[in-house]
């Protein structure tokens, strides 16, 4: 997730690209640029980074211009580094762009057999160098772009700049943001809306497929084909405060909500639905090696250890290898019996948890191979693993993980299904059927979130005055009671607990009465009946049960208080539906305690001390 700017107008660009990026670091921060047309040919300054970098390149080298475009980076291809910082210019075009390209290395192959000097290690210079070979063949902008678009799968929202028409600026959205502004005698362009809010508050959406021409007059849209989109401005009257969040009241609440897109942008590129297969993983192992692997460790902390979890099980039941899943901090220093042979999977958000980076080196030092499951690019634990497989969840922003923890599951199972398919226990059609059904999960967390968020908050505001609360699971959904505890635990401050719906039993069930909420997760899968009957024993006890189970299950709606429903999915796919209403349900009662969401108390984003 990388944020996009363009100007095209009467007012010098310089100090307009460094506020809407401001906007935008959001969206990520590890270097930043812009490329502004001063008259003659385009300045290009980048910087790696936070912003206040490339500001004070500016403030040094005071570009001069009136049309410009900026970015602001969050890395998916190559290392953070002023060379992988957008934009690029090749000849007298200038690209910055937002999204992943899918057939980046053929087309990486393709100009280089062309005689192409490739300087980075992106996916978007790539970009630059196909319109710029268009441009040189004596195409005018907007048609250089539309033949390098043809030339594209996957995702962009990209903002061209040509020195030999500084009069405008070409734009083309396909899976990624752009938003249209349009001002008085001037042009603007952004990844959303907050970039531009200052400037106009009449915008166009740009849709998948479609590109448009900005000059100082306004907008053409067209779509890939040239046919002429007519589309009317819409007026956006929101404030400051709710644009930051795109109008959500918190990062974590819109963070909830930006789960399919983080799901879509993981899933890019790697699941392949034409071969019913998983592509081959950055994960820094062939088949060969698949095969090999004796054994896997699975360490992490907080949320990241309940998806490390949940990898277990998707591990076990689908690779048939035996897999332990270690809170980091216990792993270390206990002297684990782990060494070659050993597959160590380290999951981590930051990619910098301390206790998580030295278990992992621990492990490689006794000849384990390490593969980082991360978010930000290019962090400590990727740096020190033999493979780097990333979710692209984009930056998150709220302390409590929701995002990276959904899409950390998907990389989890990603691993699992290459590694049995690789191994022989997933034959071709069952391979195809799970890759089918993961490629609709944007699409299944869309629909569950929108059907349940207003359920879940008149239940949180029912019960947030609740001192202590139970979630119960069993099999994949164990984890996500955990985890649903640990969200309502760090954002509400009150005392919740996460079991095995099987070891209520053997203790916690003396807890429940009457004031006791017990949320209990029991989706249709092999734990079911057992699950159900432990709904049932709480019940007897006069627990107030909430159940989350699949949509139409009467027998859970006649046991419990409150029924709220996700889609019928198979049993691997449950944790990532059951999951969402628990977020929710943290976020409400938090909400309505008044708490500090974003920031709770006593908390960091990024754990670097043991
Ligand atoms: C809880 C939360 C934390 C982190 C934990 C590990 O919402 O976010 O429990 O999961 O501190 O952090 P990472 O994943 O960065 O290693």
């Amino acid at each position: 997730m990388c944020g996009i700017v363009g100007y095209v107008g009467g007012a010098e660009c310089a100090p307009i690209l460094l506020d809407g990026l401001r906007r935008l670091e959001y969206r990520g921060y590890d270097s930043a640029g812009t490329a502004i047309f001063d008259g003659q040919r385009i300045g290009v300054l980048r910087a790696v980074g936070k912003l206040r970098n490339l500001e004070k390149a500016v403030d040094e080298a005071k570009p001069a211009g009136t049309t410009g475009i900026g970015h602001t980076r969050w890395a998916t291809h190559g290392r953070p580094s002023e060379v992988n910082a957008h934009p690029h210019l090749v000849g007298d075009v200038a690209v910055v762009h937002n999204g992943i390209i899918e057939n980046h290395l053929a087309l990486r192959a393709r100009l280089s057999a062309a005689g192409a000097t490739i300087q980075s290690d992106t996916d978007t210079e790539l970009v630059a160098h196909l319109i710029d070979s268009h441009v040189r063949a004596g195409e005018g902008l907007e048609g250089a772009v539309r033949a390098a678009l043809r030339e594209l799968h996957g995702a962009y929202a990209l903002a061209v700049l040509s020195a030999r028409e500084p009069e405008r600026l070409v734009v083309a959205k396909n899976a990624s943001p752009l938003v249209i502004g349009l001002g008085d005698g001037e042009t603007y362009c952004g990844s959303d809306i907050p970039a531009l809010l200052p400037y106009t508050r009449d915008m166009v959406f740009l849709e998948d497929g479609e590109m448009a021409v900005l000059e100082r007059g306004g907008a053409r849209i067209t779509r890939l084909d040239g046919t002429l989109v007519e589309r009317e401005p819409r007026y956006i009257d929101w404030s400051p405060v709710m644009a930051e969040k795109a109008g959500f009241k918190h990062f974590m609440l819109k963070e909830i909500f930006e789960q399919p897109r983080a799901m879509e942008d993981t899933l890019r590129g790697r699941l392949d639905r034409e071969r019913g297969d998983i592509n081959e993983l950055e994960i820094g192992l062939d088949a060969s090696a698949a095969a090999a692997v004796r054994r896997v460790y699975l360490l992490a902390c907080g949320t990241s250890y309940h998806a490390a979890m949940t990898g277990r099980y998707f591990i076990e039941r689908l690779a048939r290898v035996p897999a332990t899943v270690e809170i980091a901090s216990e792993f270390r220093g206990r002297s684990p019996v782990v060494g070659e042979g050993d597959l160590v999977i380290a999951v981590s958000q930051s990619g910098e948890t301390l206790d998580t980076l030295v278990a992992a080196k621990e492990a490689k030092a006794n000849g384990a191979k390490v593969l980082a499951i991360a978010n930000v690019i290019g962090s400590a634990i990727p740096r020190m693993a033999d493979g780097a497989f990333y979710t692209h969840a984009g930056p998150e922003i709220g302390v409590a993980s929701t995002k990276c923890f959904t899409t950390q599951l998907a990389n989890l199972l990603m691993v699992a299904i290459w590694l049995a398919n690789r191994r022989g226990h997933l034959d071709a059609d069952a391979t195809r059927a799970l890759v089918e059904d993961m490629a609709r999960l944007p699409h299944l967390m869309r629909d569950t979130l929108m059907s349940t968020r207003q359920l879940v908050a008149n239940i949180a505001k029912r019960y947030n005055d609740a001192r202590d609360v139970l979630f119960l699971g069993r099999g994949p959904s164990f984890p996500i009671a955990l985890e649903g505890a640990l969200k309502l635990k760090e954002i509400s401050y009150v005392h919740a607990e996460g079991y095995a719906a099987g070891e209520m039993k053997h203790g916690p069930i003396a807890l429940i009465d009457a004031a006791v909420p017990v949320l209990v997760l029991c989706p249709k899968d092999a734990w079911y009946e057992r699950t159900l009957g432990n709904l049932e024993e709480a019940r007897a006890r006069e627990a107030q049960v909430i159940a989350i189970a699949t949509e139409g299950d009467e027998a859970a709606r006649n046991v419990s208080h409150d029924l709220v429903e996700i889609p019928s999915v198979r049993e691997e796919l449950t944790p990532f539906l059951t999951v969402l209403p628990l977020q929710l349900y943290a976020y409400y009662v938090a909400d309505f305690k008044g708490t500090d969401v974003d920031q709770p108390r006593n908390l960091a984003k990024t754990v670097t001390v043991e």
